[in-house]
């Protein structure tokens, strides 16, 4: 509950998601946190339709599904090129990945990030009321809340990162590192997922002698005092964990279950994203059936990897790169009668893959990087308490801080994860059990509700809505 009276929640992010059909694959971890978010609160979900249009001045669409107002906004071809498909997903994207190889500068698609903030900041202008808490998300929208203040709102706004916070040796090679931090320090409240992202934003400012940390959670930079927490996003343990007993998740498994005869599931699903280390784990997939000749014929991989971003060159590259490793794995060691990966480029709904999750072994989740991976958190929910499955889990991955009933592993350590995955294969039933306790108490006690609760209580408590 909000400490004094209750306030409209605003929640504002660069796509509108509402989870349903395959899409719910692709949406990641901010779509679900968000609808989580809202459905208990209500509220206001404001942001890109997802479509294109040229229209000269773009008109919002307002919808409602249930206590949510949902208000969309289309994008032109060329802000979705340069804003979407070049500043947010080849520059900020890569960059605060660690991936400075893969992270391009350019000019124009900074304008144009800019750009499209203030239009976002200008379309929402006209539905806010001074008592709304309004929170924005994600890298796409750090200086959203900058350009809200320029326009004359008063409420309070917070801005959470869904992604991490890289350290400041990777984070000043972005030429406007400075402009983007100073844009954060414009909200009342800034929210990031684990200690280590709100440790390098500490020691940014710092370095860089632009501001510093105060007791309670406060920081001092730009002459303003404002929060800067973490606050773990979670998921719906329990609604999770009903899913993958559904019938939709049992028709599912049960369909799976028989195309395996006996043979233990090995699973991962992630975006078809270069963070999430899948040609590694593919590599470790690999030395496990290498080094531990005895799994042969008795494990089977289902990797799903949704596509996402398909504009961008870099994930073109990686599609080719996962497609080739596992042509390799199959070619390699396929007999007559086993197939030992099962490739699979395509979305499925997120009750099935609570069954397929459900039925697994092993759970693999290793990111090279993840802000948090709701993934590790849905895995660990959809198990059963007399026969669970064992989580292999990137240290990379922000879940990681909190999940500590997981085998922690480091992804590029290829020999490393399969020895892990042996483990899991082996691992008796009652360390199973001991693990996944803890495991899904920690999801169960983390949930969305206390994530949302916790982020929104700060906000509230920040500051007063300025006159
Ligand atoms: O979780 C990170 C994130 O970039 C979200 O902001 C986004 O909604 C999701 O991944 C899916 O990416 P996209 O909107 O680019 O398809």
């Amino acid at each position: 509950m909000l400490s004094r009276t209750v306030s409209r929640l605003v929640v504002v992010s660069n796509r509108v998601t509402p989870i349903s059909g395959s899409r719910a694959a692709t949406a990641g971890g901010l779509a679900v946190g968000i609808l989580a978010a809202l459905r208990e609160t209500g509220g206001i979900w404001f942001g890109w339709s997802g479509e294109q249009s040229e229209a000269a001045a773009p008109r919002a669409k307002v919808s409602r599904g249930g206590n949510i107002t949902y208000i969309t906004i289309d994008l032109s071809a060329r802000a979705f090129e340069s804003y979407y498909g070049g500043f947010a997903n080849r520059t900020l994207w890569p960059l605060f990945h660690y991936r400075l190889d893969l992270s391009s500068f350019d000019r124009e698609w900074y304008v144009s990030y800019r750009q499209v903030n203030q239009l976002f900041a200008e379309q929402l202008y006209p539905y806010l009321r001074d008592d709304d808490l309004v929170w924005l998300h994600d890298y796409h929208l750090i200086p959203m809340g900058e350009e809200l203040r320029r326009l004359g709102v008063k409420c309070r706004i917070g801005f959470f990162l869904h992604i991490p916070f890289p350290s400041t040796e990777v984070y000043v090679a972005l030429p406007w590192h400075d402009q983007l931090v100073q844009a954060m320090c414009a909200y009342d409240l800034l929210g990031f997922q684990t200690s280590n992202d709100l440790r390098n934003f500490h020691d940014y400012l710092y370095r860089e002698g632009l501001g510093y940390a105060l007791a309670d959670g406060l920081i001092h930079a730009f002459g303003i005092t404002l929060r800067a927490q973490e606050f773990p996003i979670g998921i719906d343990a329990d609604d999770f964990a009903a899913m993958a007993t559904s019938a939709e998740a049992v028709r599912a498994s049960q369909r799976l279950s028989r195309s395996l005869i006996g043979r233990r599931l090995i699973i991962g699903v992630d975006r078809l994203d270069y963070t999430k280390g899948i040609t590694e784990r593919l590599r470790a997939y690999e030395a496990l059936l290498q080094n531990y000749p005895r799994q042969r014929g008795q494990v089977t991989f289902v990797q799903i990897s949704a596509p996402s971003r398909e504009d961008v060159p870099e994930y073109l590259e990686l599609r080719g790169q996962v497609e080739a490793t596992s042509g390799r794995i199959n070619g390699l060691f396929s007999e007559f009668d086993w197939t030992p990966l099962r490739y699979l480029n395509r979305g499925f709904t997120r009750r099935t893959l609570a069954g397929f999750f459900r039925l697994s072994r092993i759970g693999l989740v290793t990111p090279l990087r993840d802000g948090m991976n709701l993934v590790a958190k849905e895995y660990v929910a959809a198990q059963s308490d007399e026969d669970p499955g064992v989580l292999v889990l990137s240290r990379f991955a922000g879940a990681a801080d909190d999940l500590d009933g997981a085998v922690i592993v480091n992804p590029y350590d290829i020999e490393a994860v399969a020895e892990a995955m042996h483990f899991g294969l082996t691992m008796p039933l009652d360390e199973r059990q001991d693990r996944w306790r803890r495991l899904f108490a920690q999801v169960q006690q983390h949930d969305v509700a206390h994530w949302r609760r916790n982020f929104v209580k700060a906000l509230a408590e920040s500051g007063q809505p300025r006159s």
